[in-house]
């Protein structure tokens, strides 16, 4: 048999997925990734090598299951705007800033204040932000110059993955769009903010569109995944512009939500919209020659992981959200700020802190669970707006990520959205996109909007039950971040 192979470099894991001709799922395999390194708040590492450990595993086991099939090529999805730097021998520096890390202000205030902020927005569609790429590249360089010194290549997490894989240094538009380098306009590296800054553009690897090729499996990774020597490697995307790919959002209309351990309002875009405040991320799609805009809730799936592992250690999801069932909509009053690293969307404020407000001895555990659920779903329709402001249009959203495997959770989703939330038959999300990219620039199919006609449906819609109750609710949720903000502020 002949499958295309998808590879997600996520957060809490690597996943590989096996495709057939159809579009099919064959075989999947997650290999978890050790916990993330959080020596201080809001700073958060993860060890480049941890990543392809996890990958080439969980190659090995997706081939396993299909002994002596042929893997016609491969493409790689990934956590976006983390910070890999090899040396000159090809190793890695230091462990990477990866995206939710927010320790980075300094860097960006001095980038604006050296190269401008109407500069950054000219070169790049963007506002630099904590997260995204280059102000953690000169955070190493003003607390770590001995490492700086040494920085030859600059990659992306998919792209250290790629690199072990094939050899070569690339990375392709859409996760390119994230480091606060790159010319979305113009897909291509904005040298001229790299001159700006006085950074050496010639650690950043080519960028290709994300149905172009990037090399082929080296004999090296032969060995270590099972996969055959010479079989292709395509670009593939930013974990969110492949799951936009393997969610269908290649078209005007229908937009993505996808609940990771961060929250993703996604739209396509044919022509370049930018939120004027930059609150929401204008960045290249995975389909060739179009572009994304996109709101990020830093931690929304984050805001249920930690719940469960600080205060309900051993339940599963299924059992936390069968007991916020059991709390009345709107969670008795109480509400959940979930800005557990800061936020994105729609505060760029990376001094945030998550809060529960409006706590009473009356409230349960029930109330607590479903708050959180509550308050992700909030800001998720805080970004729902910003991108409904800009004229994008929505029909309706599309639901995807561990989220969206709550019947509960997606029914809230449905309500607090106030849209009709559609699931689909394959919930696979990112590595399916990288694998529908990889049928593409493969040749299997003519255009990413073609495999997505021919492999992404719909099996179930939801509408939304009650919006004018959660309309009111989430304008008092809305009037909190206002009051709380100068705390937060404050006390850092
Ligand atoms: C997108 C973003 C997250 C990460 C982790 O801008 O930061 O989606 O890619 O999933």
């Amino acid at each position: 048999m002949t499958y295309w192979l998808g590879i997600d470099i996520g957060t809490g894991g690597s996943r590989a997925l096996l495709v057939d001709a159809a579009g099919r799922v064959a075989a999947e395999q997650t290999v978890a990734h050790e916990e993330m390194a959080m020596p201080y708040p809001l700073w958060a590492e993860q060890r480049p090598a941890d990543w392809w450990r996890a990958a080439a595993e969980a190659i090995r086991g997706v081939l396993a299951q299909h002994p002596g099939c042929t893997v016609q090529a491969v493409a790689l999805s990934g956590q976006m705007h983390g910070l890999v730097i090899l040396d000159s021998e090809g190793q890695v520096i230091r462990p990477s800033l990866i995206w939710c890390d927010q320790r980075s202000q300094a860097q960006v205030d001095w980038i604006n204040s050296h190269a401008g902020p109407d500069k950054v927005l000219a070169c790049t569609a963007n506002p630099v932000l904590t997260g995204f790429t280059l102000p953690k590249l000169l955070w190493v360089r003003d607390h770590e110059p001995s490492n700086y010194d040494k920085v030859r290549h600059l990659l992306l997490p998919k792209d250290y993955v790629r690199y072990r894989l094939t050899g070569e240094f690339a990375t392709e538009v859409s996760d390119a769009s994230g480091t606060a380098l790159f010319d979305v306009v113009n897909r291509r590296w904005s040298t001229e903010l790299a001159s700006a800054i006085g950074l050496d553009a010639s650690i950043l690897p080519p960028a290709v569109e994300s149905t172009g090729q990037t090399g082929v499996i080296s004999s090296e990774a032969a060995t270590l995944t099972g996969l055959a020597p010479g079989t292709p490697v395509y670009g593939g995307g930013g974990d969110q512009a492949a799951s936009a790919v393997g969610n269908g959002i290649v078209e005007p209309g229908i937009v993505s939500d996808t609940i990771g351990t961060s929250g993703v309002v996604f739209a396509h875009m044919d022509a370049v919209a930018y939120d004027p405040a930059g609150r929401v991320h204008t960045f290249c799609h995975a389909v060739p020659g179009k572009w994304h805009v996109m709101g990020v809730t830093q931690g929304a799936g984050l805001s249920l992981q930690w719940l469960r592992n600080q205060l309900t250690p051993g339940l599963s999801y299924d059992d936390l959200t069968a007991e916020a069932a059991q709390s009345p909509a709107g969670a008795q009053g109480l509400y959940w700020l979930p800005y557990l690293m800061g936020e994105r969307t729609p505060h760029l404020d990376a001094t945030l802190r998550a809060s529960w407000v409006g706590l009473t001895a009356a409230h349960t555990r029930a109330d607590l669970i479903r708050s959180v659920l509550e308050g992700v779903c909030y800001s998720q329709r805080d970004c729902l707006d910003i991108i409904a402001s800009l004229n994008v249009p929505i029909s309706s959203v599309r639901l995807s990520g561990g989220g969206a495997k709550s019947a509960f959770w997606s029914q809230l989703f449905a309500d607090i959205l106030g849209q009709p939330v559609s699931l689909l038959e394959t919930q696979e999300g990112s590595a399916y996109g990288a694998a529908l990219l990889a049928m593409t620039g493969s040749g299997h199919f003519a255009s990413v909007p073609e495999a997505c006609r021919a492999t992404v449906r719909e099996v179930s819609r939801l509408t939304p039950a009650d919006p004018e109750f959660y309309r009111a609710r989430h304008a008092r949720y809305q009037a909190l971040y206002p009051a709380l903000a100068p705390f937060f502020r404050a006390v850092l």
